[in-house]
């Protein structure tokens, strides 16, 4: 029998290949901003209810890829227990399409369906931009008057403006928490005004000091829908904070801002303002060339099927 002899060198070695392992296994569980924590605490506050309540305010209109759009959010609420959706509906009424989707996301209590039809002259014009004023105007600005008639404003809440077709991170919503009663709070949106990220830029003491916008950066918030959520009692503070269609494009977020914060009030969230929990994603137009020929022989792919 031969005697297997271990040298104390191999021993250093294999100890020191474990620990490497170990380290790389440590370093590939980390996440930003508290990503795994903050699922842990979401679900803890299923019990407590101790974070405040986010009102998601969601500009949403008819068209083939909607309920695809609206199924991607909808499970962001599935795993968030303090959002509330008031969704609102740029048409004549609201469609059973919506309602059915929001009931079968388990949504039961946690959601606001209203509507509200967009004046057909400021849409039309054909090509794209194929807008001639600002989106979602009628809709944001119906659901800031349900919420300042309905919601309690004893409790700190926070509202957030929720286009229905960007990219959302699950703890984005863990950060806007953290937003102070009488604050607004700000973080970089990926994908957005031509660059791969606009942030607002900060001094040592992490204070907003100025933005990196390509695009307009003269505005005076010059800052996408998606990179700010404002605490709820600022709105009953200024009544007159409405969205307006008398601004240019790319505006609005200025807009309803100039009445509610100052640049220095910001408060910067998602790791001071360098992580992207948010892109500013399109979705591409639905080609439906094949379908319209079925139609033009009265015939349709989704006979009697919702999609
Ligand atoms: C950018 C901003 O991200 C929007 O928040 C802002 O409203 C818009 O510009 C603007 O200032 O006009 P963009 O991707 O260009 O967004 O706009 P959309 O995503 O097409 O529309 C914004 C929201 O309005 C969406 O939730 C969309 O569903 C809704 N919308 C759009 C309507 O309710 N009706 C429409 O006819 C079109
Ligand atoms: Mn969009």
């Amino acid at each position: 029998m031969t005697e297997v002899r271990i040298r104390p060198r191999q021993v250093l070695i294999l100890i020191i290949v474990f620990i490497v392992l170990l380290l790389m296994v440590h370093r590939n569980g980390k996440r930003t901003c508290d990503g795994p924590d903050y699922l842990q605490a979401m679900y803890t506050q299923q019990q407590s209810d101790t974070l405040p309540k986010i009102y998601a305010i969601t500009p949403t209109y008819a068209r083939p890829a909607q309920k695809a759009e609206l199924t991607r959010l909808s499970h962001i609420f599935m795993l968030v227990p303090n959002l509330h959706w008031i969704i609102v509906e740029d048409s004549n009424s609201t469609t059973p399409l919506v309602r059915n989707l929001l009931l079968r996301a388990g949504l039961e209590n946690r959601f606001t369906q209203l509507n509200i039809k967009t004046p057909q002259e400021f849409k039309l014009q054909g090509k794209d931009p194929n807008w001639i004023k600002p989106r979602g105007v009628e809709q944001r600005n119906l659901a800031l008057t349900w919420l300042r008639a309905n919601v309690n404003v004893d409790r700190h809440a926070i509202v957030f403006f929720m286009d229905d077709d960007n990219s959302y991170a699950v703890e984005l919503f863990a950060e806007m928490s953290k937003i102070k009663p009488g604050r607004v709070g700000v973080w970089p949106v990926g994908l957005v005004g031509g660059l791969m990220v606009e942030r607002p830029l900060l001094d040592q003491e992490n204070r907003v000091v100025g933005f990196n916008a390509a695009w307009r950066p003269e505005r005076p918030f010059p800052i996408d829908m998606a990179a700010f959520a404002i605490s709820m009692d600022l709105f009953i503070k200024y009544p007159q904070a409405v969205f307006s269609y008398e601004v240019q494009r790319g505006y609005q977020e200025s807009e309803i801002l100039r009445y509610l914060t100052t640049r220095d009030q910001l408060q910067p969230l998602a790791n001071n303002c360098r992580d992207v929990l948010v892109w500013h994603t399109r979705t591409e137009k639905t080609k439906l060339t094949a379908e319209e020929e079925l139609i033009r022989k009265r015939k349709r792919s989704d006979e009697g099927i919702e999609v």
